[in-house]
């Protein structure tokens, strides 16, 4: 055992140090035949000795079947996005800003990588967690297959702080990505459309192994929070590279807005040489001290901003327009293209929108038309070249009936979309609802994807959403399905069950009223408190609910108006289906009632403070007005407070604040 242990822990540091070599330094020390050999000994040893199981051990990056949902982390700082810009004028205003502020300054010019951002924390030089964006206040733990990425190392050498969280970004290479998608062409699988949804896709993979074949890459760029060593931002980066970590070689310290001009011109010209895709460059100023002085704005730091390449332009034929109908009937047209390479990706698709859109493009049958990828992940038609037009070719014509069902489409007064109106028995419609009922903001069942849904409906177990609830009588057929067994069958009616614990709101929600989303859901049911209430109410009462208008509610009286979702309704509810507002949900907000105004600047972004705020029921306004019940201000907070004085409205600090949301 002794020395099983001691040869243990020798391979493994060995191998984490050659891996080091390898994938972060570049230089190989042993070759790649010696370097499986002593691999194959260490998993030899750990599966000898299982009592030394260790996550962090280099065995551990060959990934391993994880079969659950991912578990949400919240973020101990909030994920902020950065402020973009596409133009010079605009950078050099950014620096004059910054200039006034913060007084001389020095920049630290990156290169903007183009993938999916990820949280990483070290504790005890060891990779415990890594968590993706999500919704910026907290995302999904992904640690499993992280662990797969070899740029990114488990274990740390150096002194690392005890513990510490680090950002940056996840990337599929061109040429992982070039390979994924002929092997997915010849497969006859949908592609995938750049690099950067491959990264996010593989990183979501409810499988490791299958995450580790995919090779993604990792560059860190930021040390958040107090643990960051260095002063400055190029220190921390510094600090980090000698601690093992990823950083990109291409980051530079400019002294003047000339000189990072130069850098992005630099590369906008040579980053087709790279081997992952970047879409900018992000200038961030150095000094900390400078940063905190500079502070945040509602959504992002002040002291940073991203300047964006340019979105490339190209030409390609269109082939034919298709018609995809959604979950609300809504039509929507689709360009399908020749493939085209634009800025890294093939495109062949591109969305029109509407009819509206296709009218004022004028476009014909085969017309050769100019794509351009926007800020959009959806690439978009700009312009047609009508002289390359061929003689005789049609314009495009909107279809007049359902491409799925065959219904006439109708399209309202006012709006820019056709819909289908056939809700109830237009296939993709009745699978969008109920992909829709189950979906995690709604009634959150698990193990209902799209393809179990399509499974469940071709079988006829399912015609609608409250059927969903009718399954547990029809586990043998369920236990009959193709590659079915007990477990799966299991997981979905407890996915079933759990979602009768599910709230009024997000059960309102999931019905999929048209115009009735997250918000408008809370809102109506705070104020109509049950579904039988909601079901009866009038016009007058529903618009006189906050932020309900007359098209959402004419949408609510229409669909309750149908005999089918009455008792759709019914059957729901009969099934044990949350029709009530429950108490702890109606008054537990600690601010309902009150509307706040968030000034100055605080100890993290407004966009913390407006979460906490909504989820306590309270409202944020942009303005002060007699309605503002507090404002909230940080430092040299300007005119808000100045109005809110005048007009005697409570004027808080942070420290308040606190107190305010625990107490209360
Ligand atoms: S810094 C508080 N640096 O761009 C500042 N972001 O549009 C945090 N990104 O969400 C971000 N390269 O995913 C930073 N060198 C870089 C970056 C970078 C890519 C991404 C990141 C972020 C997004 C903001």
């Amino acid at each position: 055992m002794e020395n099983g242990e001691e040869r243990i822990r020798e391979l493994r540091t060995l191998l984490e140090h050659h891996n080091r070599k390898y994938y972060i330094d570049n230089a190989p020390e042993i070759s790649d035949a010696e370097f499986d050999r002593l691999m194959k000994e260490l998993e030899q040893l750990e599966a000898d000795f299982p009592g030394l199981y260790d996550p962090n051990s280099p065995t551990q990056r060959v990934g391993q079947d994880i079969n659950r949902e991912f578990t949400q982390v919240a973020h101990t700082y909030p994920m902020l996005s950065l402020g973009n810009t596409y133009s010079e004028a605009e950078l050099r205003e950014f620096d004059t800003r910054v200039w006034k502020t913060a007084g001389e300054v020095q920049y630290v010019c990156e290169l903007k990588y183009d993938g999916t951002s990820i949280s990483l924390t070290y504790r005890d030089g060891a990779l415990i967690r890594a968590v993706t964006r999500g919704d910026g206040v907290k995302g999904d733990d992904v640690t499993e297959n992280v662990r797969t990425i070899r740029t990114i190392p488990l274990r740390l050498h150096g002194d690392y702080p005890a513990e510490f969280e680090i950002r940056g970004e996840i990337l599929m290479p061109f040429s992982v990505f070039d390979r994924l998608n002929r092997e997915k062409a010849a497969a006859g699988e949908p592609l995938f459309a750049n690099p950067r949804n491959a990264a996010a896709g593989t990183l979501k993979l409810q499988n490791s192994a299958q995450v580790a074949r995919r090779s993604l890459d990792c560059y860190l760029y930021y040390i958040p929070g107090e643990a960051a060593p260095a002063d400055t931002h190029f220190g921390n980066l510094k600090k980090a590279a000698e601690w093992g970590l990823r950083v990109s070689p291409h980051t530079e310290l400019c002294n003047t807005v000339e000189e990072v001009l130069r850098f992005i011109a630099k590369w906008d010209r040579d980053r087709a040489g790279l081997p992952v895709p970047i879409d900018g460059i992000v200038i961030k100023v150095n000094d900390l001290e400078k940063q905190h002085l500079l502070g945040y704005t509602a959504k992002s730091p002040r002291w940073a901003i991203a300047y964006k390449f340019k979105a490339e332009r190209e030409a390609t034929r269109l082939i034919e327009v298709t018609y995809q109908v959604g979950r609300t009937g809504s039509i929507t047209p689709v360009a399908n293209l020749e493939p085209v390479h634009l800025a890294g990706t093939v495109i062949k698709r591109a969305s029109l929108h509407n009819a509206d859109v296709i009218a004022e493009l004028d476009l014909h049958e085969q017309d050769i038309v100019y794509v351009e990828k926007g800020g959009e992940i959806i690439p978009k038609i700009v312009g047609v070249d009508a002289s390359l037009r061929r003689a005789g070719a049609e314009p495009v014509r909107f279809i007049t009936h359902c491409p799925e069902c065959g219904t006439e489409l109708v399209r309202e007064e006012g709006e820019a979309n056709h819909y289908c109106p056939n809700a109830e028995h237009c296939p993709p419609q009745i699978a969008g609802k109920i992909e829709h009922f189950v979906s995690r903001k709604a009634l959150n069942i698990e193990g209902m994807g799209s393809e179990t849904i399509d499974l469940l409906l071709n079988r006829g177990l399912i015609g609608n959403v409250a059927d969903i609830y009718a399954l547990p009588q029809k586990r043998d057929e369920l236990m009959g399905l193709d590659r079915w067994q007990e477990r799966s069958v299991a997981n979905l009616l407890a996915g079933i069950e759990k979602s009768k614990q599910a709230t009024f709101p997000a059960f309102l929600f999931g019905l999929g009223i048209r115009y009735i989303g997250e918000t408008a859901s809370r809102n109506l049911a705070r104020s109509f408190r049950s579904i039988r209430s909601l079901m009866a109410a009038t016009y007058e009462q529903l618009t006189e609910v906050e932020d309900i208008g007359g098209q959402m509610a004419g949408s609510v009286l229409n669909y309750f108006a149908k005999a089918e979702n009455q008792e759709l309704v019914e059957r729901l509810l009969a099934y044990g289906l949350p029709g009530e507002l429950k108490e702890e949900e109606a008054g537990a907000g600690k601010f309902n009632g009150l509307t706040f105004v968030i000034t100055g600047t605080l100890s993290r972004p407004r966009e913390y403070f407006k979460d906490l705020i909504l989820r306590e029921g309270g409202k944020v306004s942009d303005s002060v007005s007699a309605k503002t019940s507090f404002l909230l201000a940080g430092e040299s907070a300007g005119s808000k407070l100045k109005k809110a004085e005048k007009l005697k409205i409570n004027v808080i600090n942070e420290e308040e604040w606190r107190e305010m949301i625990n107490n209360r």
